[in-house]
């Protein structure tokens, strides 16, 4: 069946389906640094080709994003996210950056934490997901203490050692080379600073992977449809999730980075992972 992104017919939870996610920590890792090809959710593209097939899902889910955040979450990715916030470390005065920052929540409760001495840069790859959020936060009366700014995370646009935090939400499984993503994360992170990447990971309960597939590969695709006529997008979100590194994979990646204390929470059995780095 021809699809909005011009992708091969799904092939959801058949035999096809199950070797790529078998395979999936190996693709993000081996595929970033050795291959001339990634993955876009379990479809392999060239690498160069990635970066603009993720932003036609953004520039196509922007306008509908926030309400299907809550609805595909039944509303559980504010209490993810305020986890998150509580686990920056930041203080009134500081400075912070948020990378792939989309429409904003993590901004605006940063630019809280920071309050009106500090400062927020809040960035996107994604013009249509930035100006959603720089709205927002006009909205909510936020942002004199905030830049809008539109960034690749593989290539940020800020100095060595210049944020107290540095968080990525739900962005860097979207991200063509993720250790680069995380490389640039550390090197403006401040010593003394954080790392902070939360981000859809490996169920640790294994009873709920059946109810978990069917969620994602059949009632998402659906929702999309139905809400924002897009189901497409919606398909890509669940795939892409299969296809990001496993948690201790991604603490590696985070060490790699020259990250310390690596570690990570499961949060609502491993659906969604915060994982967190100091730098000395
Ligand atoms: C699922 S949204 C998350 C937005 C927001 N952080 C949140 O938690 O609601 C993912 C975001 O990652 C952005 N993105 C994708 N690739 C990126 C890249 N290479 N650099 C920066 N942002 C990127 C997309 O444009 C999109 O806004």
């Amino acid at each position: 069946m021809p699809s909005r992104f011009g992708r091969r017919a799904p092939t959801h939870l058949d035999g096809n389906t199950r070797d790529l996610r078998d395979e999936s920590t190996y693709n993000c890792t081996v595929n970033n640094e050795n291959s001339d090809t990634t993955h876009f959710g379990f479809e392999q593209v060239a690498r160069e080709a990635k970066a603009g097939r993720v932003r036609e899902v953004f520039d196509s889910v922007a306008a509908n994003y926030d309400i299907m955040n809550d609805l595909m979450s039944g509303g559980m990715h504010r209490l993810w996210k305020a986890f998150m916030l509580a686990r920056t470390g930041l203080r009134p005065g500081q400075q912070a950056l948020d990378v792939a920052g989309g429409t904003g929540d993590i901004t605006i409760g940063l630019a809280r934490q920071v309050g009106s001495r500090g400062h927020v840069f809040h960035t996107d790859i994604n013009e249509a997901m930035l100006q959603v959020g720089s709205d927002r936060l006009l909205d909510k009366g936020i942002g004199s203490n905030v830049t809008s700014r539109v960034a690749n995370a593989e290539e940020l646009p800020f100095e060595n050692n210049s944020m107290h935090c540095v968080t990525i939400a739900f962005g860097l499984r979207n991200v063509t080379d993720k250790q680069q993503a995380l490389n640039e994360m550390a090197r403006v992170c401040k010593p003394g600073g954080r790392v902070l990447v939360l981000e859809f990971s490996r169920l640790v309960v294994k009873w709920l992977e059946p109810v978990y597939d069917t969620y994602s590969f059949k009632v998402l695709p659906a929702l999309g449809k139905l809400v924002a006529d897009d189901a497409d997008s919606y398909r890509y979100l669940a795939e892409s999730i299969r296809m990001h590194p496993d948690q201790e994979t991604l603490r590696a990646m985070m060490e790699q980075a020259g990250l310390e204390d690596c570690r990570y929470h499961n949060l609502s059995g491993g659906i969604v992972a915060l994982h967190s780095g100091n730098k000395y």
